[in-house]
C-alpha cells in the first residue's frame, strides 16, 4: 500500500468520467446528476431546455462549463452566452438564471448540497442534492 504525501492511505483511484456517456443517461432538463466528487465539491452535468428561476446563492460560487448546444447565464445587468469548452463562475450572492434555446449540456462545479435554485424554492425546478449518474 503506498502512502499518500499528507500521510493518509492511498485508496483506489476511481475510474475516469466519460461526460458523453453519461450525458446519454440524461433524459430530464434542470436536474442535475453527480458524476465525480472531490475536497467536498461536486461535479454535476445537466441538461437544460428554456429557462430557469432567478436565483442566487449566499454561500456558493458556482461554475458552469457548457458541454454541448449553447446556452445564456443571465445576470440583472448582462448576458453571457457560453459555447462548448467555455465556462463562467457566478459568484456567491450574485442573482442568475440560465437560459437555453434548444436543449443545451453544462458541467457545473459547486460545493455539495448547493441546491440548484439557490434562495429559491420550485415545485418544477428544485432538483434533489446528491443524485449520481
Ligand atoms: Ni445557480
Amino acid at each position: 500500500m503506498s502512502e499518500r504525501r499528507d500521510g493518509g492511505a492511498a485508496g483506489a483511484a476511481p475510474a475516469k468520467v466519460d461526460v458523453a456517456e453519461k450525458l446519454a443517461r440524461i433524459a430530464e432538463h434542470w436536474r442535475p446528476k453527480v458524476v465525480a466528487e472531490l475536497n467536498g465539491q461536486e461535479v454535476k452535468l445537466a441538461k437544460f431546455q428554456g429557462e430557469f428561476v432567478w436565483h442566487r446563492h449566499e454561500r456558493e460560487d458556482e461554475l458552469f462549463l457548457c458541454v454541448a448546444g449553447s446556452f445564456r447565464v443571465e445576470f440583472r445587468d448582462r448576458v453571457e452566452e457560453l459555447a462548448p469548452g467555455q465556462l463562467i463562475v457566478v459568484p456567491r450572492g450574485v442573482e442568475h438564471r440560465t437560459v437555453a434555446d434548444r436543449e443545451a449540456a453544462a458541467l457545473i462545479f459547486e460545493p455539495a448540497a448547493t441546491r440548484n435554485t439557490g434562495n429559491v424554492v420550485d415545485a418544477r425546478l428544485t432538483a434533489p442534492n446528491g443524485v449520481k449518474v
